[in-house]
């Protein structure tokens, strides 16, 4: 019984539990620990005869709802003891398990083998409200309008929040702030079976697959002019349709834009292509804001204003435009932009970003180490992209075609 452990995840519905008990999974599969998660929400959705999306099944009101619920976690909860009673290693109990009492009764089933509690918050209102939208685009809520199931999720987790009890009585456990993936605190008493290594994996940036692309060309480009928010050319279309064509059999369910008309036309014929994914546009994914440069060529900004021009040579890391930005300013919103996509994302799911020349340079440095001063000169053509691969065994950035001639 040494190496059996049993991780029971804890937190309100959307706060980064799935998608962290995937990502453990995982990273321990890798390391041939025989590993299951056992999902609460999967039972119910597979035993429940009629849809139970309604937030009143949730309400802790509701005995009917409260019962099934109950009936749900106690399956999930016996075959993780059965797996762990053959030859399984770590079962994850993947559940709000927000009560005391819903604790108690993980303790009572696995009496006698280590229990590690991991309680995933995000204080972070904003990125709360984007994620809540991206779960009200599920099937579970297909039936109702995006407002409709925004207010059904939103009611829902009221209902959790109404009885949760945060992890204090715990011998072993651990609280998560999922959105920026780092450890707020820690408690074991007792020996926990791989828990260093659960603990790097928690924080650990851990990447199957992440597609960055440049938008298409632009009318802008053509003329060299920075900045704006122009259109793509019939070159850029033409582009945009090629990396559709390219990843068509990459399965995509969420791609990144900016604001920016240039990444978002880019974006569309790619997600057309795919079976379910949405645009999700972050403004942290703007293209550098050129201040007083913004709509002028760069031999227009050598000859009006040659200052600028010699400034930005000298230190063009460091270098901010007069009203506008500079890469320096930009660290803090790529490193939030990219947070935003770990969180939004399945772990396990393909990211694809469709970016700008600075901000893709920006999100390249975030992975790839690069002095500063060589950020801005790195590479960020129009027909290829940069496939980044990153786990504990391997990091890997290949600069790709996507199309033979556009
Ligand atoms: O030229 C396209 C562009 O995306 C501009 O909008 C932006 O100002 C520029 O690239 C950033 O590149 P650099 O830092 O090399 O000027």
């Amino acid at each position: 019984m040494n190496d059996k452990l049993i991780i029971a995840m804890v937190g309100l519905p959307a706060r980064g539990k799935s998608t962290m008990a995937c990502k453990i999974a995982n990273a321990l599969e890798l390391d041939d620990v025989k590993v299951s998660i056992f999902n609460n929400g999967a039972m119910r959705r597979k035993f429940a005869s009629e849809n139970t999306s309604a937030p009143e099944f949730f309400s802790p009101q509701n005995p009917e709802g409260v019962e099934f619920r109950e009936k749900c976690a106690r399956i999930n909860l016996d075959m993780a003891r059965s797996f762990l009673d053959s030859d399984g290693q770590v079962s994850i109990i993947d559940a709000g398990n927000v009560t005391r009492k819903r604790r108690r009764l993980i303790d009572q089933t696995f009496d006698g083998f280590p229990i590690f509690y991991i309680e995933c918050v995000n204080a972070d209102e904003e990125v709360n409200e984007v994620y809540l939208e991206r779960k009200s685009s599920l099937k579970e809520f297909s039936h109702l309008t995006p407002q409709e199931a925004f207010d059904s999720f939103f009611k829902r987790i009221s209902y959790y929040e109404s009885i949760y009890e945060p992890v204090s009585e715990k011998r072993n456990r651990i609280l998560v702030d999922s959105f920026e993936g780092c450890i707020l605190q820690v408690q074991i008493l007792d020996q926990v079976p791989y828990y260093d290594r659960i603990r790097d994996i928690i924080t650990t940036r851990i990447i199957k697959n992440i597609f960055l692309v440049r938008h298409g060309e632009t009318y802008y480009n053509l003329e060299n002019r920075i900045g704006g928010d122009s259109d793509l050319t019939p070159k850029g279309l033409a582009q945009a349709e090629a990396l559709a064509d390219y990843f068509t059999n990459e399965d995509l369910p969420i791609i990144f834009t900016s604001n920016y008309k240039r990444t978002l036309q880019t974006a569309a014929p790619i997600a057309a292509r795919q079976k379910h994914c949405s645009i999700i546009a972050l403004t942290e994914f703007n293209e550098i804001h050129a201040g007083v440069c913004d709509g002028m060529t760069y031999q227009e900004i050598r000859e009006q204003m040659p200052q600028v021009a010699k400034a930005r040579n000298r230190n063009k890391y460091g270098y901010v435009y007069p009203d506008g930005e500079g890469y320096v300013s930009m660290e803090k919103r790529i490193h939030r932009g990219l947070q935003k996509v770990f969180y939004l994302n399945n772990y396990g799911d393909n990211i694809m970003i469709v970016g700008h020349q600075a901000v893709n340079r920006m999100i390249l440095s975030d992975f790839v180490f690069r002095q500063k001063e060589e950020v801005p000169y790195s590479y960020m053509p129009q027909n290829r992209y940069y496939h980044l691969q990153i786990d504990p065994h391997k990091k890997i950035c290949e600069l790709k075609p996507y199309a033979q001639h556009p």
